[in-house]
This record gives C-alpha cells, structure tokens and sequence, in this order.
C-alpha cells in the first residue's frame, strides 16, 4: 500500500518503520525538510512536503500536534478526498485534576480533522499507546479501538494495525471518537500515576457477573 505520514516526530517514526518493514511505500511530509528527510532515511522511507505525502498515500497518518492537524490537514483536502485519514492525536493537556480534554464539550479531535478534510474518511487510531509501544514488540497482540464511518477506510486501518502486530477493534461510527480520546485522558493519567487500566476490568467471560 501507498501511505502518506503528516509530520516527522515520534509516532511517524514508530508506525512509519513498521509499515516500511511490512513492505509499504511509505512517504513521511513535514514542515522542515531536513527532519522529513532524516526520518524517511532512517526507516527507509521517502520524504516530501505535507503535500507531497498526502497525494501519494492511498492511506494517510496525520501524526502532527493535535493542534495543528485541521491547519496541516486543510490545504492538502483535495489530495485527501477518498482516502482513509487515520487519526492518532490525543487532544489533552495537564488540568487541576488531571489530564483533560483540549476538546471540551465540543467536536473530537477526530471530527474537527473531519471537517478540515470534507472528501477523506477519517479513522481514529493508534491514539491510546505510546509511541514506544508501537515501535516494538509491546504492540504484539494489542487490541487497537478504531471509530469511522467509512468500511473500505476501516478495512484499510485494520490492515496497518495488523502490520504493526496488533489486532484491529471497531467500536463504532466517527461520533464515538469523542468517547475514544476521553478514554485516553484517563487512561495515559493512570499511566503517568503508575497505575495499571487493567485493573479496571474483569476477564471478558465474568463481564457480566
Ligand atoms: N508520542 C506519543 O507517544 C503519542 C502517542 C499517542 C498519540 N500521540 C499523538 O500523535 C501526534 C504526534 O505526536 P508525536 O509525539 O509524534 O509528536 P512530535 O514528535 O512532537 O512530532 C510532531 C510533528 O508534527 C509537526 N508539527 C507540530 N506542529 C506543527 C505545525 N503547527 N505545523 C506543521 N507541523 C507541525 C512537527 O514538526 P516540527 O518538528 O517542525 O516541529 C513534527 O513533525 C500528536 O497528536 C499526539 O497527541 C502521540
């Protein structure tokens, strides 16, 4: 598969490689060109301009501050029309009480790159681990919760799920992101506090007492 990466930081760097290794054509775009061009060369990719990786990908991975998705998604919609847009952004900060959504009430992180993108079909992906995890042997076996509206563009995240050794998890339409990224504030605050999310949950077979 073809596949486009937004941005040149940790998460292009640790899909990028696995998606190179399991045998993609992989272009990484970014702002500068000197970082697009020592992470291609170290995972074995091509770089290029935002533009540039948004045309070639029959998928794309936004993987630029959650921030500065919908201003770096924008100018290439047209390139994006069609395709899967995979979303892995975490849109919380620190707060008095512990992470929190930089969202609000308002639309998820996933629609607002949405809307930024009219034509693309966005998955929400990859956004619960980090970039450490999927670099290495820790993404073995993972389940990966995935929201989008579209099946081919579900179809198509499921697939590089699988090429990083995880397994994909559909929980629903492109609404239930919002749901997603707030599961992310909990979780990864519970990380950083040494906790364990496991701990939450029995066995699936005792799930209902
Ligand atoms: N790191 C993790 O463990 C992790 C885990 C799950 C989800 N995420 C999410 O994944 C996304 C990427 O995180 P990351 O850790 O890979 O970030 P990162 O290492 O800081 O890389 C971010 C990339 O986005 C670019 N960028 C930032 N602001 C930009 C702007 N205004 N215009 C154009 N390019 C811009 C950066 O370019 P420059 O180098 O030029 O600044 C860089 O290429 C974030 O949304 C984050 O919430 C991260």
């Amino acid at each position: 598969m073809r596949i486009g990466i937004l941005g040149a930081g940790n998460m292009a760097g640790a899909l990028g490689a696995k998606w190179v290794r399991a045998g993609h054509d992989v272009v990484i775009g970014a702002r500068s060109a000197e970082r697009a061009e020592v992470l291609a060369k170290r995972i074995g990719a091509r770089a290029g301009t935002f533009a540039e990786a948004a045309g070639h990908g029959d998928a794309v991975l936004s993987a630029v501050g959650h921030g500065a998705a919908a201003e770096v998604v924008g100018p290439a919609a047209e390139r994006l029309a069609g395709k899967a847009l995979l979303d892995c952004s975490n849109p919380i900060v620190p707060g008095p009480g512990g992470l929190m959504l930089t969202t609000g009430g308002g639309p998820s992180a996933a629609r607002a790159l949405a809307d930024a993108a009219p034509g693309a079909h966005v998955v929400k992906a990859f956004h619960l681990c980090a970039a450490e995890v999927w670099a290495g042997a820790l993404a073995d076996g993972l389940a990966v919760p995935l929201c989008g509206d579209d099946a081919d563009a579900l179809d198509v995240a499921g697939e590089l799920v699988a090429d990083v050794g995880s397994v994909p998890l559909p929980v629903g339409g492109l609404e239930r992101a919002g749901y997603l990224e707030a599961t992310a504030a909990i979780v990864i605050g519970m990380w950083f506090a040494g906790q364990d999310p496991r701990t939450m949950l029995p066995l699936a077979e005792n799930a209902h007492g």
